[in-house]
């Protein structure tokens, strides 16, 4: 949507410059890729049998990276093969304060890769590199650290009971957070015993591959961890092998349940982490200036591409008008651009597919009479960027209080008391996260006992710890990923 056509509402002049930044892009000079990357199984990079590659793009200047290989159903299958060997040869009688160690080994890999990691994020999924600087990939490795030291306590995640790991575990993970996903997903899967074939997103493919390089220097067993690359296909075969265990999946609703028609009737276990429409709720008592911060972070920061966005921010009627005044004003310092220079908070949208989905749920949000507020941020001439917006007028039944958006578009809406919050912060199919601002502690606890959510913050948002559970109520998912809960989905107990 061009920046100034459809703006509707009260919009604030443009600012003055009054904060101008020089550029301070992250140096990448110790970064080397390779213009092709091979599929990493049975401890080797091979070449596909499809003999296809697809290229991967850095969506701030649209240009091609590098090219990946496309895996078929027999690159697939040839995966699950080497994890079933290494399973039933290696892994799954090696004892488990063994296998922590290599876990441990990752963690450390990764925070020694740490840098060249980051700056790979960012160039190849858009985001800014403070993100993946200071969360994505410090979080990756605490995540790590934290399974490891499961390892040898399995017994203990299963009061009175045995735990045995379940075989092989074929993961599918989205573009938002590519290597946090995958160690989210690899973690306790090999912490548990268990052997992975894991296929990253189509658009983000290089930090797994990265991954799987440290692997490689890790000296894990050949095939307990593999690393298929492909798109939708690649994750429909892998799924829907016959020799894959364990499914633990996310991404979009659509496909989670296109995924969880397709394993009904077998033995397969199924873990979903779909999306989600997160209120943040504000009450009339809440330190507001840190309330906009925090409103800032849950929707903003990462382009608002993350699951459990606070997309919806719930006001009380009282206090709508101040923060709508101060929200304007902070989005127009938001730097939105270049995702390798350090002072960018806003970066590249991951993909023109979904910059077009944004740009075409905004322009719903507009015809449908709500009016929008937009930052008047110069963005950069290619690339696929957004503008900070939110949307005020906004009623429970437009598209834009109900859909995913996945972008930096934030939804305005109001209630009166703290029931009117709880039904309008549950009015969704979803049910990942939520927010909820105020001086009172009792306010906290008595909405977060309400909200149908997986996470409740309290006077924060979008904080993340290994050792916590996060996972979904409704059409957000089932099973846990994260603290002891995380290791449930990866044993059984005998
Ligand atoms: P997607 O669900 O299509 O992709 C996620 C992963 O699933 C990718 O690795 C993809 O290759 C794989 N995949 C696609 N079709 C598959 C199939 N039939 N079987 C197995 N694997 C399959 O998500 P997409 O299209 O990239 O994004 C669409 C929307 O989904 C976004 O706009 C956003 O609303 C939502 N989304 C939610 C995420 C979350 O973390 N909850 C993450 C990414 C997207
Ligand atoms: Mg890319």
């Amino acid at each position: 949507m061009s920046k100034d056509a459809n703006v509707q509402g009260s919009m604030t002049k443009p600012p003055k410059q009054g904060w101008l930044y020089a550029p301070s892009p992250e140096a990448t000079d110790n970064v080397r890729l390779a213009p092709r990357y091979e599929l990493f199984v049975d401890g080797k990079f091979s070449a596909p049998a499809s003999g296809k590659y697809f290229p991967t793009v850095n969506p701030s200047t649209e240009t091609v990276i590098a090219e990946v290989a496309d895996a078929n159903e027999a690159d697939v299958d040839r995966a699950v093969t080497a994890a079933r060997r290494a399973y039933e040869q290696v892994w799954s009688k090696m004892p488990g304060k063994e296998r922590g160690k290599y876990v441990y080994r990752i963690a450390r890999r990764i925070q020694e890769r740490a840098r060249e990691l980051a700056i790979v994020e960012s160039l190849d999924g858009g985001k800014p590199i403070k993100e993946s600087r200071d969360v994505d990939v410090p979080l990756a490795a605490a995540h790590f650290f934290y399974y490891a030291g499961w390892a040898d306590k399995l017994d203990y995640a299963l009061p009175g009971r045995r735990a045995r790991s379940l075989g092989v575990a074929g993961q599918v993970i989205p573009w938002n957070f590519p290597l946090l996903m995958a160690a989210w997903k690899l973690a306790p899967a090999l912490a548990c015993g268990n052997t992975v074939v894991l296929k990253p997103a189509e658009t983000t493919p290089l930090t797994a591959l990265l991954l799987a390089q440290i692997i490689q220097e890790c000296d894990l067993p050949p095939g307990v961890v593999n690393i298929v690359t492909g798109a939708g296909p690649t994750g429909a075969a892998l799924v829907g092998h016959p020799g894959v265990d364990k499914v633990a999946f996310t991404g979009s609703t659509d496909v989670g349940k296109r995924i969880q028609r397709a394993l009904a009737g077998t033995s397969k276990r199924l873990t979903l982490e779909l999306g989600g429409k997160a209120a943040n709720v504000v009450f009339a008592d809440a330190a507001i200036d840190q309330a906009v911060e925090g409103i800032v972070n849950g929707i903003y920061f990462n382009q608002g591409h993350v699951c459990c966005a606070g997309s919806r921010l719930l006001v009380e009627e009282s206090i709508h008008d101040v923060i709508v005044r101060k929200l304007k004003r902070r989005i127009e310092h938001l730097r939105v651009g270049d995702p390798l220079d350090k002072n960018t908070d806003v970066g590249a949208i991951n993909s023109k597919e979904q910059l077009q989905k944004i740009r075409m749920l905004v322009e719903s949000g507009v015809s449908e009479g709500c009016s929008i507020h937009q930052s008047h941020a110069r963005l950069p001439g290619r690339g696929y960027f957004f503008a900070p917006t939110f949307f005020t007028g906004v009623s429970q039944s437009h598209r834009i209080a109900q859909e995913e958006i996945f972008g930096p578009v934030l939804s305005v809406l109001t209630f009166r008391t703290p029931e009117e919050a709880v039904e309008k912060a549950n009015n969704t199919v979803y049910g990942l996260s939520a927010g909820i601002w105020t001086d009172k502690a009792a306010k906290v606890f008595w909405m977060s006992r309400r909200l149908r959510a997986g996470v409740v913050w309290g006077n924060t948002f979008n904080k993340f710890d290994p050792t916590s559970p996060f996972g979904g109520f409704k059409e957000s998912g089932f099973g846990r990923e994260g603290g002891a809960a995380g290791l449930l989905p990866y044993l059984e107990a005998v």
